[in-house]
């Protein structure tokens, strides 16, 4: 059966800060996708990972579907009229244009969509994360599908040894989106190069060499480009499908270990560790530390199982030690160097005008 897998999210507010949606906001969503979705998806499921409400939906409508994306867009709005009744912080925070008009794309919503022929088993992954933006995946997905440290299939499986294709966005702000496609393995290489730049790079789609399925898709919105300053983080979401032709589930979570550094934290504006944590987590510390969830399901006809919660398994307790460990660490030098981003991230932000004002304060030494 060709299924598709849709995964749309959006920030619509929460509780005390920018902790976790209500249960009131969460229940808002949940019943308008229960009460609207006959007829238009097979199945559907609501979580949350920090104060990001996803929307999964599994249908045959094909990409990019003005049925579905609406059907997700007026749950979003449904949920901003309850987060604006409850006083939540940031009510419909990520719904920065309210003309719908076929799709959520330029709208403020993060949206990843697959569409594939369902295999006999079809295990696949929802990997969401708060407090970041899309480059955050760029680490894990090249260690996942490029580096047999983390990928023993690349040493193993005569599919996996041929390869992927990796379509990467350009998410600098201009009129057209600018995308390159770039193979592995000749191409690995070129693609570090790009994928380093976690601020103007991000991976869209992983496509396999073997059979021409699609392997993963994640999203890549940018809402400074939409805003045109500051409107809260990115936080992305990511469809992986996994086994056979793809990274093992756990070749796709292994990267996830390291804990690595990415751009978001307090006020979208530190490097802080992504830490992988359970379903439905909240956020705390300085506004983080940036967090990622991981729920593994498997569909057939398009009918999802009960999610797996992968980091909730005892390994990553270890892990997330050691991540609050490296948080404590760049914590302590504040604000200095490496601990905030670069200008040109910080230029959406209220550092701008502040920095205008100084520049007519300086000197000319004589
Ligand atoms: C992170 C985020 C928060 C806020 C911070 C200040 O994406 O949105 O870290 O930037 O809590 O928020 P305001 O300025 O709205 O009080
Ligand atoms: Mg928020
Ligand atoms: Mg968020």
């Amino acid at each position: 059966m060709r299924i598709n897998i849709s995964v749309i999210k959006a920030d619509l507010g929460a509780i005390g800060g920018h902790i976790r949606p209500s249960q009131a906001l969460l229940d808002a969503v949940g019943n308008h996708i229960k009460s609207k979705s006959k007829g238009l998806a097979i199945d559907w499921r609501v979580t949350f990972t920090g104060d990001d409400i996803a929307i999964l939906l599994t249908h045959n409508r094909g990409i990019e579907n003005e049925k579905i994306h609406r059907l997700c867009w007026e749950a979003f709005v449904a949920g901003m009229k309850v987060a604006k009744e409850q006083g939540l912080y940031g009510a419909g925070q990520d719904l920065l244009k309210l003309d719908f008009n076929g799709t959520v794309k330029g709208l403020g919503p993060a949206c990843a969509e697959m569409e594939f022929n369902e295999r006999e088993a079809e295990p696949f992954l929802l990997i969401a994360a708060d407090k970041t933006d899309p480059g955050a995946f760029n680490l894990p997905l090249y260690l996942s599908f490029c580096d047999p440290m983390h990928n023993a299939g690349l040493l193993i499986s005569p599919q996996i040894r041929q390869g992927y294709v990796f379509r990467v966005i350009d998410l600098s702000p201009q009129d057209n989106e600018r995308f390159i496609e770039l193979k592995s393995p000749e191409e690995i290489y070129d693609l570090a190069v790009l994928l380093r730049d976690q601020e103007r790079f991000a991976i869209e789609s992983i496509v396999s060499r073997a059979t021409g399925d699609t392997a993963a898709a994640a999203s890549t919105t940018r809402l400074h480009n939409i805003a045109g300053k500051y409107a809260g983080k990115d936080d992305p979401v990511m469809i992986v499908r996994t086994q056979k032709d793809f990274p093992g589930s756990g070749e796709a979570l292994s990267p996830f270990g390291i804990g690595h550094y990415v751009a978001g934290f307090m006020r979208g504006s530190h490097y802080g560790p992504l830490m992988p944590v359970k379903q439905n987590s909240d956020i705390s510390f300085f506004d983080g530390p940036p967090i990622v969830s991981a729920a593994a399901y498997s569909v057939h006809n398009g009918k999802l199982t009960e999610a797996a919660d992968c980091f909730a398994q005892p390994y990553w307790d270890n892990v997330r030690s050691r991540v609050a460990r490296k948080a404590e660490e760049i914590r302590q030098q504040g604000f200095f160097g490496p601990a905030m981003l670069g200008m040109d991230e910080l230029e959406y932000t209220q550092m701008a005008p502040i920095l205008k004002n100084l520049e007519k304060k300086f000197n000319i030494k004589k």
